[in-house]
């Protein structure tokens, strides 16, 4: 593709607007990165699956293969770029992103995002693990070092009409991605990349229930926004796996980078 060409595609902006945006973490100029997080955000409300060469998938019923496919566009030291799509019915198990910006951006079909804040201390298990609290079924003491406090964020359900879905190290870090109505597929912007190495793994979560939450109690209140909530970090559950395509679209070359070889297949 000649450069000029190149050059003007959507997906080729949005990673030269995602380098721009992400180079300037960690936070040192705080009006400077928002800014460029709100062109990034501009940029992606405009992308259509057609704009990759991804053309729509609408059968109802579940494929042979993974519930989950992962189209690797780019990644730099700075952000990775792919395409998730989705079987109809399929879910993204709970999982956070640590210490690390993210945009997601619906491409077609319909997804149900489950987010979670990570509480204000920031990381680690809670200090005094279920103090107060009884779980059902109760947890066992070799659970409690794996118990976090977290607090309830809030579950929306977007398609391509949608902007973007923002998250932060704090806000919306950690969510649990479900496909409605058919299969979907979104662009997910990771920035910095999930990096073991550097303390950026991927960690599952389930959602505990609490004595006061259990099924049988008589009318039980309604858990208020932001109530505590304790999630548990568990093995990457065993009916979520996720498989590689090819990905379809335009070339894209972040300047001054070089492609990684390596994606990571985690969101
Ligand atoms: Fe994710």
């Amino acid at each position: 593709m000649p450069g000029d060409q190149m050059a003007s595609s959507l997906i080729q902006r949005i990673a030269r607007q995602a380098r721009t945006t992400f180079k300037l973490l960690p936070l040192a100029e705080a009006a400077r990165f928002h800014d460029n997080l709100q062109q990034l955000g501009s940029l992606l409300q405009q992308i259509q699956a057609e704009d990759l060469n991804l053309e729509p998938r609408r059968s109802q019923a579940p494929r042979a293969g993974p519930p989950v496919t992962y189209m690797h566009i780019c990644e730099t030291e700075y952000f990775s770029m792919g395409i998730f799509l989705l079987q109809g019915g399929a879910s993204i198990p709970l999982h956070d992103h640590p210490g690390m910006h993210g945009l997601l951006k619906v491409l077609y079909g319909n997804v149900a995002i489950k987010s979670f804040d990570k509480d204000e201390a920031g990381s680690g298990p809670a200090a005094d693990p279920g103090a107060g609290v009884q779980f059902n079924p109760p947890l066992r003491q070799c659970q409690l070092a794996a118990l976090y406090r977290s607090l309830r964020g809030s579950t929306e359900v977007l398609s391509q009409a949608n902007g973007p879905c923002i998250l932060t190290p704090l806000q919306n870090n950690m969510h649990q991605i479900d496909a409605l109505d058919g299969p979907a597929a979104f662009l997910d912007i990771l920035a910095p990349p999930y990096d073991p190495e550097a303390g950026r793994d991927c960690h599952y979560y389930k959602v505990l229930q609490t004595v006061s939450q259990s099924p049988g109690k008589a009318n039980p209140a309604p858990p208020p926004e932001q109530e505590a909530v304790w999630l548990l970090e568990v093995p990457q559950p065993a009916d979520f796996w996720c498989g590689g395509e090819p990905y379809p679209g335009p070339k894209v070359v972040p300047d001054g980078e070089v492609e990684s070889v390596s994606p990571v297949l985690v969101t």
